[in-house]
């Protein structure tokens, strides 16, 4: 991916872009994870819009991003050491801390919550559209609410256009997964969505002890208000297969025998094994970042091939493969259709 700000019809549009955005309209942007959609974080009329081109639920908080340290002024109201050290470590970059809100940003922005997601984004023309537009800036992925995050700028305009003053077009987005957002309380950290920065990263500054993964219980309201609804789900329901290939393609042959049309998602290494009506590669098992990168846009092409089913291979839960673990179970329906039976 090419990331350098050189062209100048770029310029043009991050410069047009700031300017939408100091207008208090909503303007998609290229990250180095995935697409956002952004706005103003510090009017109450520009996060609104933000929530109703989404069609977002209001009660899920939005992630504030900045392109410099002196920008934390207003946006969070203290930052504890630990939280600092992350910062200096992993920003620009995939990390979004959970810190005190402050007195700057609008309420909606964090849902009325009195903590704010904030982090710095690594892709110049995010960077660049925050400076230019001198402002706090409110973004989450900017798909439809429920489908698969944007990677990129087709991605944006088929779920929102007509819906949104603009989208900035870079190319495709990096990472593909969204940033790791972590909750700091004193010197212990808890990841509350896997992503970008993987948990060993977050070890090598912290130590082993003070890094905790969230497990929601089943009866308190979860920390990180997004997680109890439906994401990155396409049309068709999704089912991970936990199982070898012959064991998958006797679900395939099953769900085919019941006149379903079959789509599976499996990596270079497998496709050939399989017989189903439409089979798309997401990158290399051998190298789970290709993965990450390709997940969103392979789940969005089984929209357009309109299959009635979708059966997904599974993947290690280390390094990044924990982020892409949590989103594929996230776009999964939970009971699988059963494997082995005739
Ligand atoms: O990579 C990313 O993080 C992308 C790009 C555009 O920066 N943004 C993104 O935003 O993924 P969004 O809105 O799709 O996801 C934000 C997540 C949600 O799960 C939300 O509940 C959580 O962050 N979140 C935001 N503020 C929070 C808060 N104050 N407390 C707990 N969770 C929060
Ligand atoms: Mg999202």
């Amino acid at each position: 991916m090419d990331k350098s700000v050189d062209n100048l019809s770029t310029t043009r549009s991050i410069l047009e872009a700031a300017e939408r955005i100091k207008k208090n309209e909503v303007v998609a942007f290229p990250t180095e994870t995935v697409y956002g959609l952004g706005a103003n974080a510090c009017s109450d009329e520009a996060v609104k819009r933000i929530f109703e081109a989404k069609g977002r639920p209001v009660d899920n908080p939005l992630i504030v991003h900045i392109a410099s340290f002196n920008q934390l002024n207003g946006v969070v109201r203290h930052i504890p050491e630990t939280a600092k050290k992350l910062m200096e470590r992993f920003w620009p970059g995939p990390l979004t801390l959970i810190l005190p809100k402050g007195e700057r940003i609008s309420q909606y922005a964090t849902a009325g919550l009195q903590t704010i997601g904030v982090r710095m984004p690594d892709h110049p023309v995010a960077l660049a559209l925050i400076e230019a537009a001198n402002l706090p800036i409110a973004a989450p992925s900017a798909n439809r609410s429920g489908k698969p995050s944007p990677t990129a700028a087709e991605h944006v305009l088929t779920d929102l256009n007509g819906k949104i003053a603009g989208v900035i077009d870079a190319g495709s987005a990096g990472i593909g997964v969204e940033s790791t957002v972590i909750e700091c309380k004193g010197d212990q950290i808890t990841i509350l969505r896997p992503g970008g920065i993987t948990q060993s990263e977050l070890e090598e500054v912290l130590s082993k002890e003070n890094v905790h993964e969230y497990k929601p219980s089943k009866t308190a309201a979860p920390k990180s208000p997004g997680m109890k609804y439906t994401h990155y789900s396409p049309d068709a329901p999704v089912y991970l297969i936990d199982a070898t290939a012959e064991d998958m393609q006797q679900v395939i042959d099953k769900e085919k025998a019941n006149g379903k049309r079959v789509g599976v998602l499996t990596t270079e290494e497998k496709k050939h094994c399989y017989h189903a009506d439409y089979v798309v590669a997401c990158g290399e098992r051998s190298n789970l970042f290709t993965v990450a990168e390709q997940l969103y846009s392979a789940l969005r092409t089984f929209d357009d091939q309109h299959v009635d089913i979708i059966l997904s291979e599974t993947f290690p839960k280390e390094g990044i493969g924990e982020a892409i673990m949590n989103r594929l179970e996230k776009a999964a329906v939970k009971e699988n259709p059963s494997i082995g039976e005739p």
